[in-house]
């Protein structure tokens, strides 16, 4: 190499400045091919997290105000066949599950507000229309259920005064009210009017009053909901991108003993914060549920629409008594005895009736609650686990099974004839199942593009950068050697006879190296 440097003035010149260009050139393709390298997962992320950001206008807003989607809700309702035995002669109860009763809805964000510390407040609206052709029954269907607000009243009373109770007993005599009733499937969900509720509206002091006097289990749920709920819109902070500030004004719930229990910071189910791992925890709130859910990583999930999606479902012991979940201690404030296992005490966010959550036919909690009664077969995780999927790049929810039954923890209230030979037990009334699927085409296209071609064009990019700069390199190397071989053969020509030799050396040298 030393001999390249000393003859050839003139054409070295022109040829290493021409070849300096190329080499810079290349090492530039290659450091911004390293750049794209690190560099541009960060850079979609940083695009992702602009686009869903709601605001007004915005196609992500769009949607989110009005989902294009077509929930429906699939009742099933657990008609007792047995009621007077049971009753009479302390039978078994029978029940027998009717079902589905299939609502369409509708679902809009009304009077949206944006506020200014980046956060969105809205009225959910929701309007459920029966389709017959789904359902397997009519909403006239009469069914016999357990006379909720009744036996809520006489399972309040069993701590109060004994004279109380008797007087309970006279007036459920004369309003000749019985513990169980017989309406239609379109009552106990809508509303029907009862004669307790009516009666302790008229009388029971102002403060306590309940604010009904029909009753019903999705009563006042078809229209506008009067909460106010504020979510975050992701401007100012994507890790909270739709998740509840506040609900009707609070931040936190005000029911459990500690903070995290009762913490709101949780998605309504819709949208939640991007970039989801296996190993992130969703939260879903529900004003019924009471309390915040917990959701895991399950399995990946692949789409019929083609959009990988990741499956959260709630960890097995998301019900379980303290003994088996330690944590749930702060869901039991007056406690002990706390929440037997799989089930859920709501009686707190419901005018204290002994409500209790749990998964339809009793799915994960103690056998012995399901096998009290005939009829209810043996869960199965196909057809009762509550699961979400989501897109786990932008947190958008895919599809869902919102899935829960709905209890009655009765107690047996002797002084009260009525209900005297009801047991202490825990009466299932209807379960029900919320899905929602089918993402239209334009959504599910767009999030195949986000997933698909990021990191396609990821690896191609670096990589052509990576090959050009690589190109230059071996261009501007043949160069080089092009030029050496030139320049000895320049030096042959001139005549310089001692150098010959020496130029043979250098190959001999390299051959020897090998
Ligand atoms: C529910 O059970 C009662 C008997 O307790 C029966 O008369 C009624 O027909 C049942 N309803 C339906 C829809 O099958
Ligand atoms: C209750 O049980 C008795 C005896 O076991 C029986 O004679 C009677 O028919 C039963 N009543 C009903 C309503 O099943
Ligand atoms: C944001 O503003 C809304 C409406 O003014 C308010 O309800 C909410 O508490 C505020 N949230 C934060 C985090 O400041
Ligand atoms: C819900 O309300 C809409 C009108 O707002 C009505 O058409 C529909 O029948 C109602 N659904 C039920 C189940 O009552
Ligand atoms: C009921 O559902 C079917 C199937 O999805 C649909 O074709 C039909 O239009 C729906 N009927 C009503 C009244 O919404
Ligand atoms: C919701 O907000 C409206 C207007 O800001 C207010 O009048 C109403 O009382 C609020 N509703 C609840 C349940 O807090
Ligand atoms: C998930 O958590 C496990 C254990 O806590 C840890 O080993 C793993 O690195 C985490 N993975 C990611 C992607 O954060
Ligand atoms: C449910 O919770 C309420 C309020 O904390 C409590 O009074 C009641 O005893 C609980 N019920 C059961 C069955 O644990
Ligand atoms: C279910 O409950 C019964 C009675 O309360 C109890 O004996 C049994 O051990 C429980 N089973 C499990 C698996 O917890």
């Amino acid at each position: 190499m030393t001999k390249v440097d000393v003859p050839g003035m003139i054409k070295k010149n022109r040829m290493n400045s021409c070849t300096g260009f190329v080499v810079a050139a290349s090492i530039v393709f290659i450091l911004i091919g390293i750049a794209v390298a690190i560099f541009f997962m960060t850079w979609v992320k940083l695009v992702i997290n602009h686009e869903i950001v709601l605001r007004d206008g915005s196609q992500a807003f769009g949607w989110w105000a009005k989902p294009p989607v077509i929930p429906m809700i699939s009742v099933y309702v657990y008609n007792v066949t047995n009621a007077d035995e049971f009753l009479n002669n302390g039978s078994k109860p029978v029940v027998e599950e009717l079902g589905p009763y299939v609502y369409m809805e509708t679902w809009e964000r009304k009077n949206i507000v944006f506020n200014e510390n980046g956060t969105v407040t809205f009225n959910m609206q929701k309007i459920y229309k029966f389709n017959e052709t789904l359902s397997s029954g009519l909403e006239d269907d009469v069914v016999v259920v357990p006379n909720i607000p009744m036996l809520s009243a006489t399972s309040q009373s069993k701590h109060a005064a004994r004279f109380l109770r008797l007087a309970m007993a006279s007036i459920m005599d004369i309003l000749k009210i019985k513990p169980f009733v017989e309406v239609s499937v379109g009552q106990l969900l809508w509303g029907y009017e009862d004669p307790l509720l009516k009666l302790a509206k008229d009388v029971v002091p102002k403060e306590q009053k309940l604010p009904y006097e029909e009753f019903g289990l999705m009563y006042n749920k078809n229209g506008t909901s009067k909460d106010n709920v504020t979510v975050f819109t992701g401007g100012s902070d994507i890790t909270k991108y739709g998740l509840i500030d506040t609900f009707n004004g609070m931040s936190h719930l005000t029911h459990w003993l500690s903070d995290e229990c009762n913490s709101l910071l949780a998605s309504d189910g819709s949208i939640f914060p991007p970039h989801i791992t296996k190993n992130s925890t969703l939260r879903i709130y529900d004003k019924d549920l009471c309390r915040t859910l917990p959701l895991k990583f399950e399995k990946e999930v692949q789409r019929k629409d083609g959009v990988p999606s990741y499956r959260f479902t709630p960890p097995l012991d998301v019900f379980g008594s303290v003994t088996e979940n330690p944590d749930n201690l702060c869901f039991c404030p007056h406690g002990p005895p706390c929440s037997p296992s799989g089930l859920f005490n709501v009686s707190l966010c419901q005018f204290d009736s002994p409500v209790m959550l749990s998964f339809p036919h009793f799915y994960l909690s103690n056998d012995s609650y399901r096998t009290a009664f005939d009829g209810i077969s043996p869960p199965d995780p196909e057809k009762h686990k509550l699961y979400l999927d989501v897109q786990p790049m932008m947190g958008t929810a895919m599809s869902a099974r919102a899935r829960v039954q709905i209890n009655l923890a009765v107690s047996q209230v002797v002084d009260i004839k009525q209900v005297a030979t009801f047991p202490d037990i825990i009466f299932p009334i209807i379960w029900f199942e919320e899905a929602v699927d089918d993402l239209p085409e334009e959504v599910t296209n767009l999030m195949r593009l986000a997933n698909d071609v990021p990191p396609i064009a990821h690896a191609s990019l670096s990589g052509i950068l990576f090959v050009i700069g690589i190109i230059l390199l071996l261009i501007a190397v043949w160069r080089i050697v092009r030029g050496a071989n030139r320049l000895s053969s320049l030096h042959l020509a001139t005549g310089h006879v001692s150098q010959p030799p020496k130029s043979k050396d250098v190959p001999m040298s390299n051959v020897n190296r090998y």
